[in-house]
C-alpha cells in the first residue's frame, strides 16, 4: 500500500471517483456528473494508492462561515487503518473557522462523533427524491417519523407556530 491524499482537483480520473463512490453504495451518478458535483466543490480529498484512487471526499462551503460535507468513502479494503480519519481530517482543514454540517449513514453518526460532530436538534432536510428512494431513507434510519417532537419539545409555546394561532 503506497497512499497519498490530493486536495486539488487537477488530472482526476472521474470514472475512479464514480468507482469508489458505487462500490460503497453512496451515489450511483456518472462519472461526468461526479467531475460535476466534485469540481463545484468547495473542497475536495481524493486518496491514491500508487495512482488509483481508492478513497474521496467533498465539501461545499460559501468560503466563510458555512460548509456542508459530502460523499465520504473509502473502499473497503482500506477501511479501519486511519485512513479515514486522514481524509476527513484534510477536509476538516480546509474548512477552517467554518461550521460544518454533514448528513450521513446511521452506521457512522458514532464515527462523526469521534470528529466531534454533535447531532443537531432542529437540522431539518428537504429532499428532492422519488417516493421509493425516501422510503428506504425511511427504512433505514435517515429520518425522524413525520411530525416528531424531541420530549422537552412538546411544552414549548414557540414551537405551536405564530403566537396569533393559538
Ligand atoms: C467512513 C469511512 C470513510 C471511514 O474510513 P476508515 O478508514 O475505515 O476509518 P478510520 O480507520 O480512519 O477510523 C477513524 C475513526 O473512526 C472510527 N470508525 C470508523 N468507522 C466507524 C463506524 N462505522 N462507527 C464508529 N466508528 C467508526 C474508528 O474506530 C476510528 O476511531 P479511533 O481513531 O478513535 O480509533 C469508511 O468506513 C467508508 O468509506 N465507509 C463506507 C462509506 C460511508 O459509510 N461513508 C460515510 C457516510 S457519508
Amino acid at each position: 500500500m503506497n497512499i497519498t491524499y490530493k486536495i486539488t482537483k487537477d488530472n482526476i480520473n472521474w470514472e475512479e471517483v464514480a468507482g469508489v463512490l458505487k462500490r460503497s453504495s453512496l451515489s450511483d451518478h456518472s462519472p461526468k456528473e461526479q467531475q460535476i458535483a466534485f469540481e463545484n466543490s468547495y473542497a475536495v480529498v481524493f486518496v491514491y494508492d500508487d495512482d488509483r484512487i481508492v478513497g474521496v471526499a467533498r465539501a461545499l462551503s460559501d468560503g466563510l462561515f458555512q460548509a456542508a460535507i459530502y460523499n465520504v468513502a473509502l473502499d473497503e479494503e482500506y477501511q479501519g487503518h486511519g485512513i479515514g480519519r486522514e481524509m476527513i481530517n484534510r477536509l476538516i482543514a480546509q474548512l477552517k473557522g467554518q461550521n460544518i454540517i454533514l448528513y450521513t449513514h446511521p452506521r457512522t453518526v458514532l464515527m462523526y462523533e469521534k470528529f466531534g460532530f454533535r447531532r443537531a436538534k432542529t437540522a431539518l432536510e428537504l429532499f428532492q427524491a422519488g417516493s421509493e428512494q425516501l422510503e428506504w431513507l425511511e427504512d433505514t434510519g435517515f429520518f425522524l417519523p413525520e411530525g416528531f417532537r424531541f420530549a422537552d419539545e412538546y411544552k414549548r409555546e414557540d414551537m405551536k407556530g405564530p403566537a396569533w394561532r393559538h
